[in-house]
């Protein structure tokens, strides 16, 4: 997500503020920018892709002044482009501002600025900051009531860094919803998304907390309230590593981003709901055109496309619509039968993934409309595909997917009920009962989350097998194909995802005593033809381990190996009952004494064939 730094010293601040950002580059970006207050002016220096780029640019036009604010972008209104890069400077160039957040009400504020006469120089909800900023100055003198002021007017989140020229003596920072620090030097002081930004100068840090603002100098730093009123703050000492401070004192990226996986199923969920219904209009996506599709086609590679799979059984089940999944890489090169009426998902974290892309392209020289769901606003199948749907799970850095997935999932579940609702055939009762649960999953979610100590127990006894099998019926089954492939990819084991009535059909030859099978049990239409399944295996010695709701004794009499999530409606399963899976893997990698957020063999992101 985007990165904030500020510096207000003695020194140059340009270099102060680069090496800043270049700390903050873990958290993913695709454009940056910083701005510079020198005599009277503000001068800007901005460049979407990664930081050499910037420093280009730097390189031709240098900045000198010693306060100054920096910014990494990760876009979310607007393409990642030169102009949508931050700082934003208000109409007259008085004010600059940085922003991470999102300015929910910035549509009404920026038609408001416009009809005042206010030009935007970018599609960003951002400038509407800057410009509000400096309509505000105009009748109110003081700086900090005239932020107060603005941020008043602003519905959403936001951090923000703010540079005015007429106060060139400080930097003004604010926040709610999304973090801010301040760092405290020797004659200089710094702000921060992010501890790590500041650690190579100091470990003596603020916290701000909802709501404060603060006016930061070179020599002493001013906290507020949102009422005005002066607030004591304690200084925080850091003791962490940069290292770990990245991580944000998680041990590794994965386990981090398994941890964000509430707050990236709220921001996938919420943003889509309104008026108790499900609104994918950013998409373009009409009742009339998803009440004509006959035929889903889904493509996309490794976990997007396991997601896919999920997809697929809901919006059969749902939308009483065929739908077609392949791995994209397949799919590319067997001719496929395409009709233009077809809806045509392609599913990518990177939104850079090789194969898809030509998928995508295949299916455009197919004539098909293609929607693409993907986690990276900007990425070349955004751009490509005719609609977007974003996962909002914000910069996944960890090779292996794990929030990807879950709001992949969510994602496709999203589209199962709303193209179900928009056909008819679902009941608009079991509609609002199946929308009321999913916008509980991410409180549940965290629930499976404070406390995992199960997993690791199990990951600690099971840990040195060479080979496991994933068993499951239904969406369970769906589900086994993320969890084996999260196994093998950072603990190595060997591992074999089954349908599991598949089972008896040949791979049942491979289990043996003390084989770990783990059965995914949350489906209760098949419950009792999984149970048979386990027993299958039970009585060939394997050892069997189950994921289902906490509230099901029946694998209780199987097995004793159980990790649990709570109950939810069994089409929702997926999304909750992955993160056991994810943990389970996660910890089996750490038995084994593996780095979990380095795989071997493995890239992040796949751009060649
Ligand atoms: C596995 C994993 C990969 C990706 C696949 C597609 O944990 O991350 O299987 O899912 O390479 O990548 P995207 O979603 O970026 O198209």
């Amino acid at each position: 997500m985007c990165g904030i730094v500020g510096y207000i010293g003695k020194d140059q601040a340009v270099g102060i503020l680069m090496e800043g950002l270049k700390r903050l580059e873990y958290r993913g970006y695709d454009s940056a920018g910083v701005a510079v207050l020198r005599g009277g002016e503000i001068d800007v220096v901005k460049a979407r892709g990664k930081l050499d780029c910037l420093r280009r640019k730097l390189e031709s036009t240098p900045l000198s002044g010693s306060v100054g604010i920096g910014h990494t972008r990760w876009a979310t209104h607007g393409e990642p482009s030169d102009e949508n890069s931050h700082p934003h400077l208000s109409q007259s160039g008085e004010v600059a501002v940085v922003h991470n957040g999102i300015i929910e009400n910035y549509a009404p504020l920026r038609e408001k600025l416009t009809a005042k006469g206010y030009r935007f120089q970018s599609e960003t909800d951002t400038e509407v900051f800057a410009h509000l900023l400096e309509e505000t100055l105009k009748t109110e003198r003081d700086i900090l009531g005239a932020v107060r002021a603005t941020v008043r007017q602003l519905e959403g989140a936001y951090a923000l860094g703010v540079l005015c020229t007429r106060f060139p003596d400080r930097i003004l920072a604010a926040r709610k919803d999304s973090p801010l620090i301040i760092g405290l030097g020797e004659g200089c002081n710094y702000i921060a998304s992010d501890i790590p930004a500041v650690l190579p100068y100091t470990r003596r840090v603020y916290l701000l907390e909802e709501g404060e603002m603060a006016q930061v100098f070179a020599d002493h730093v001013e906290i507020y309230d949102m009422e005005g009123e002066p607030v004591h703050k304690e200084v925080f000492e850091v003791t962490w590593s940069v290292d770990a401070a990245e991580r944000g004192g998680y041990a590794h990226f994965m386990l981090k981003e398994i941890y964000d996986q509430g707050r990236a199923m709220r921001d996938t969920i919420r943003p889509r709901i309104k008026d108790g219904r499900i609104d994918l209009s950013e998409a373009n996506l009409t009742d009339e055109m998803l009440r004509g599709v006959r035929r889903v086609v889904i493509t996309a590679c490794g976990t997007a496309s396991y997601a896919g799979q999920v997809g697929r059984v809901l919006i059969e089940k749902l939308c009483r619509v065929p739908v077609e999944i392949d791995v994209a890489s397949e799919f590319r090169y067997r001719d496929p039968v395409l009709d233009p009426e077809d809806l045509f998902v392609v599913v990518s974290q990177s939104g850079e993934t090789a194969d898809t892309l030509a998928a995508l392209r295949l299916a455009h020289a197919r004539g098909c409309k293609v929607l693409a769901i993907t986690n990276v606003v900007g990425s070349t199948i955004a751009r490509e595909a005719d609609s977007v749907l974003y996962t909002w799970a914000g910069p996944e850095i960890a090779v292996a997917s794990t929030k990807a997935y879950t709001t992949q999932v969510l994602m496709l579940t999203m589209i199962a009920l709303h193209m179900a609702l928009c056909k008819g055939t679902l009941e608009p009762a079991r509609y609002d009962e199946l929308l009321k649960e999913l916008q509980r999953l991410p409180d549940k979610a965290e629930e499976i989350l404070s406390d995992v100590t199960p997993v690791q127990r199990y990951a600690a006894r099971f840990f040195s097998q060479e080979d496991m099998f994933f068993i499951g019926r239904g969406l369970d089954s769906a589900l086994c194909m993320e969890a084996s492939l999260k196994l093998k990819e950072i603990s190595y084991i060997h591992s074999e995802a089954m349908a599991a009535g598949e089972l008896k059909h040949g791979t049942i030859a491979l289990i043996e005593p003390g084989r770990l099978v783990v059965a995914l049990c949350t489906q209760g239409s098949t419950i009792e033809k999984l149970r048979s399944n386990i027993r299958e295996v039970l009585t060939r010695g394997a050892v069997v381990l189950t994921i289902g709701y906490e509230d099901s004794d029946a694998e209780k009499e199987l097995t004793e190996y159980r990790l649990t999530i709570p109950r939810t409606d069994d089409l929702l399963a997926p999304a909750l009952a992955v993160i056991p899976a994810q943990l389970f893997a996660y910890y089996c990698a750490i038995q084994r004494g593996y780095d979990p957020d380095k795989p071997r063999n493995l890239a992040k992101s796949v751009t060649v064939e």
